[in-house]
């Protein structure tokens, strides 16, 4: 399953780090072990890894740093997010110069919104990220949680970018995107990255995963992973090596169409 984000050729599915180094504040507790479990990632072959600013307070983009610092820049593709209080132009090209500095790298591959906010005009925010593209300080740029709407206006305020990608959540569950979002990304070439992509890990007694779970041998979160591959590039997070281990299972298989389709209309 060859997977490409922003015309990249990347890992077939990248780490999310939310709750990484804390939630809304920093918790250093663990910091030894989440580096640790970014590097196993990593050395498993994952090269995508997905944070924010608002991780933590800036806290998770550090330990992102940390992990990543003695690895070849190039072969990784950092995605981080601007928060949706940070959409004035001088903001946001602080918030990304101490985005860059916290995860101790000169640019980082794509550059989201982390929310809309309808009280910035977002000609002034996608100005300030092209801004950013042109000092070479982000390589692409995009967005996250935004409708068709919202999308549609952000790719009209664009001039010398693309809006590359939308991340919105998607799993198993929940699949209103199917209906409106991931379509019109699919028309208009803008990757759909999905977060919470296995549901936080509560689908264990999913029963038409299960059912299916048992046909290829695989968990339903292999199952749940596999399912939303097809349409999106997914971002699970993970802080412990054997369920990394169990979301690489998820690449040692391949759903049929027809049992994606039994899933998806709920028929397994
Ligand atoms: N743009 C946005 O607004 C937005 C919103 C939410 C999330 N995100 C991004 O998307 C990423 C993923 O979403 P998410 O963290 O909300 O949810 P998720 O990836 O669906 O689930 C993460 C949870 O599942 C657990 N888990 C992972 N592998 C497991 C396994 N094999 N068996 C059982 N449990 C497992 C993890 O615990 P362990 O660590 O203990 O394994 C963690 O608690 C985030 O980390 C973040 O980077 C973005």
């Amino acid at each position: 399953m060859a997977k490409t984000l922003c015309g990249r050729s990347v890992s077939d599915f990248g780490i999310g780090t939310w709750g990484i180094g804390g939630r809304s504040s920093p918790e250093t507790g663990n910091d030894k072990g989440d580096v640790e479990a970014i590097r196993y990632a990593l050395d498993k072959g994952i090269n995508v890894i997905d944070t924010a600013e608002m991780y933590a307070s800036g806290h998770t983009e550090e330990i992102v740093g940390r992990a990543i610092k003695e690895y070849d820049r190039e072969k990784l593709f950092i995605i981080t997010k601007v928060w949706n209080t940070h959409l004035r132009y001088p903001d946001l090209l602080k918030s990304a110069e101490q985005s860059l500095k916290r995860l101790g790298v000169s640019y980082v591959d794509l550059y989201l919104i982390h929310w809309p906010n309808p009280s910035v005009p977002i000609a002034e925010t996608i100005s300030a990220m092209e801004k950013l593209v042109e000092k070479g300080l982000v390589r692409n740029i995009g967005v996250s949680n935004f409708n068709v709407k919202e999308l549609q206006d952000s790719m009209d305020a664009a001039k010398t970018c693309e809006i590359s990608a939308n991340q919105i959540e998607y799993n198993y569950v929940k699949r209103e995107a199917e209906v409106d979002i991931i379509p019109f990304c699919e028309y208009n070439k803008v990757d759909v990255i999905a977060y919470t992509p296995i549901m936080k890990g509560h689908i264990a007694s999913n029963s038409p995963l299960k059912k299916l779970g048992q046909k290829y041998n695989a968990t339903p979160i292999q199952i749940a992973l596999n399912y939303v591959l097809k349409r999106s590039y997914p971002i699970p997070k993970s802080s412990r090596k054997n369920h990394i281990d169990e979301l690489l299972g998820a690449l040692d298989f391949r759903l049929s169409e027809q049992d994606f389709i039994e899933l998806r209309d709920n028929r397994a």
